[in-house]
């Protein structure tokens, strides 16, 4: 196999010993973000099954237990090798790491006592080295049944929530338990703890920093490839640029091929910013395939059943389809046209750490190398995985990792800083239909809408329009409310009636305001404009989000929106216009997300005078501001 290895080789490839730090793994959902914490203070980061000998962790310099969502009472609670804690080496337990040392070394745990789940205030002693220099009253995220109820000997708590143990030490030891969080943003201290258990506790010097792990990957992109070509699909998205850039800095340009596809579905200049860019950085073989026009026109076989072409598919489902065929078809003829004896040729992928380490290929399984599928993972590329021909040279990274590398290699910011962005692009968020969505409930809906709205002086009408959303365990593609009226007061009201509204009426799951107050909506709005995915709908749409990313860019409050989208909806007052609505969430996930607040993350005269300026430019009568939170509406509205 040619393929580089799984984790990097710090040992062989620095002149200096780096500081290694094990995480021992009780669930990956904390210890993906425990890793990326210890990576951001300069630490070399192994992460390592909860039942690793301790043998094997003598070379460590630190050991982080990870919280979990399993109890030291259960029948099946992870087991952990208890000399662990007698090789000398610091160790910090957290949550449910500090309970099983407690457990382990003699003190008492207290099965289901403790109930807190989210932020609580805790009292800290300060005068030990992990919470040193740090405020003595301060907020941490619980979330944990079990608690510490007696210490194990030689222990001292160092930390209380009431009469509940937040925080203990063995100080001679260097052992550590803090019951809270540390590696979350919602601990207000917790990556100041985590540097104070990795430079006061454990005494080490951080010698693991960015720019040197930048050149042992592009001394591992030398010694992988040696004299073969590669090929890379560049998205426009920020792990291909990345990739592609280390790819050019390390490789002679004759080795380097590149393909960007334009669905003709991007945003505003989006390919020529990312294709430019490469080509400014010293990229030489780069093919930009426009192809808009080949997506409209495609269609694909689904069930036996030949669907589209997608200029006349309303489907969401059937529009994703046709367009991820499409682009396996085009990507894949491509690369043959390109001329490349594909049995030496190098195939590079943007595949970030916390992709490996959600499907356990890090440390933890340690079992041959196994990657999610991804969106451009055609069949080509497969066969050059079976020949050991892919290389990741992002793999050791995070997002926020990557966009540093992305800087430092000369990529523009506002390319590395880019928000995420859909495969299908602006296919699915133009609301596609061809008839007004109404079951026989809707009547009743629209006057139970009213109501509530209003309740805050606004009326309320429900669109007969359908939008995705997550209701219970449930995908639901169901009614949106619109507010509409005279309304410039506090953003609470608006956000308890966007609340309130899916709540009781089950069959809505997403609100918007409207922002135009000149054209009132009449009592009940039936009617919508037929809407396909074409040439016309797709530039208006291209237009109108460009003007709403830079108004709030030129305002200043771009930067605190995680993702800001706009969407054209086939509802207006004059038959064959429509309505465009601006979807703005905060979020770090993207599994749950909140509205940016209307008055303050998007103040009122930016989003008023934006919204009558896209009315007034454009074949649109309604500019709305969505209220919804996900759940129960998704980001994207398709
Ligand atoms: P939702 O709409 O599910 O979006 O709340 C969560 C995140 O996923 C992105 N998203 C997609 N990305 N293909 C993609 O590559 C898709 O079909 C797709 N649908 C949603 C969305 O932009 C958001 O960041």
């Amino acid at each position: 196999m040619t393929t580089m290895p799984l984790s990097a080789q710090p040992d062989a490839l620095s002149p200096t010993t780096v500081e290694k730090v094990a995480i021992l793994d009780c669930g990956a959902q904390y210890t993906k973000v425990i890793d990326r914490r210890v990576r951001e203070l300069n630490f070399y980061s192994e992460i390592l099954p909860l039942s690793i000998p301790a043998e094997q962790l003598k070379d460590f310099a630190a050991v982080i237990i990870s919280g979990g969502p399993n109890s030291v009472f259960a029948e099946d609670a992870p087991a952990f090798d208890p000399q662990i804690l007698s090789l000398g080496i610091p160790v910090l337990g957290i949550c449910y790491g500090m309970q099983l040392i407690a457990h382990t070394m003699g003190g008492t745990v207290q099965p289901g006592a403790l109930k807190e789940f989210g932020e609580i205030a805790i009292g800290a002693k300060t005068g030990n080295p992990l919470f040193a220099g740090l405020p003595a009253q301060q907020v941490v995220l619980m979330s944990h049944g079990d608690k510490v109820a007696q210490l194990p000997p030689g222990f001292e708590p160092i930390a209380h929530s009431g009469d509940i143990l937040a925080a203990m030490m063995h100080a001679e030891k260097r052992i550590y338990g803090v019951q809270f969080h540390p590696e979350v943003e919602l601990t207000e201290h917790g990556q100041a703890i985590l540097h104070n258990f990795l430079y006061q506790v454990a005494g080490l010097t951080g010698n693991y920093p960015l720019e040197d792990r930048l050149s042992q990957t592009l001394d591992e992109i030398r010694q992988t490839v040696g004299k073969k070509n590669v090929f890379v699909l560049v998205s426009g998205g920020v792990d291909s640029a990345v990739t592609a850039a280390l790819l050019v800095k390390a490789l002679p340009a004759e080795q380097v091929f590149a393909l960007h596809v334009d669905t003709g579905f991007m945003r505003h200049e989006e390919s020529d910013t990312v294709c430019n860019a490469l080509r400014s950085i010293g990229l030489k073989h780069l093919e930009h395939l426009k192809a808009q026009a080949q997506f409209l026109d495609a269609t694909t076989d689904i069930d036996g059943r030949v669907v589209g072409p997608l200029r006349q598919v309303t489907n969401p489902e059937a529009k994703r389809r046709i367009i991820g065929d499409t682009f396996f078809k085009l990507t894949q003829d491509a690369i043959l046209a390109m001329n490349l004896n594909l049995d030496e040729t190098f195939i590079a992928q943007g595949t970030l750490r916390p992709d490996l380490i959600e499907s356990g290929n890090i440390g933890v399984s340690q079992i041959a190398h196994k990657i999610k599928t991804h969106h451009n993972d055609v069949p080509i590329i497969q066969a050059q995985r079976e020949k050991g021909l892919i290389i990741e040279p992002n793999r050791d990274w995070h997002k926020d990792e990557v966009r540093k590398i992305g800087m430092m290699l000369g990529l523009p910011a506002d390319l590395v800083q880019r928000q995420p962005f859909p495969g299908p692009g602006l296919a699915i968020r133009i609301l596609c239909t061809e008839q007004p969505y109404i079951t026989p409930q809707f009547e009743t809906l629209n006057q139970a809408v009213n109501a509530e709205a209003g309740e805050i002086g606004l009326q309320g009408n429900v669109l007969p329009v359908q939008s995705v959303g997550v209701q219970g365990d449930y995908r639901s593609y169901s009614y949106l409310a619109v507010l509409s009226g005279a309304y410039r007061q506090d953003w609470e009201p608006l956000k308890a009636t966007a609340i309130r509204i899916p709540n009781r009426l089950h069959d809505i799951n997403r609100v918007a305001l409207v922002l135009n107050q000149d054209k009132p909506l009449p009592a009940e709005l039936r009617h919508i404009t037929p809407t396909h995915l074409t040439e016309e709908t797709t530039g208006l749409l291209r237009r109108i989000d460009h003007e709403v990313a830079e108004a709030l860019r030129q305002s200043g409050h771009f930067a605190g929106i995680s993702q800001l989208l706009t969407v054209l909806v086939p509802v207006s007052l004059t038959p064959g216009r429509h309505s465009i609505a601006i979807r703005a969430v905060v979020t770090s996930d993207y599994m749950t997300a909140r509205p940016a607040k209307l008055g303050e993350e998007l103040p009122w005269d930016v989003m008023t005078e934006l919204a009558n300026r896209i009315t007034s430019q454009y074949p649109i009568d309604w500019v709305m501001v969505d209220l919804t939170s996900k759940p129960p509406a998704t980001v994207e509205w398709e």
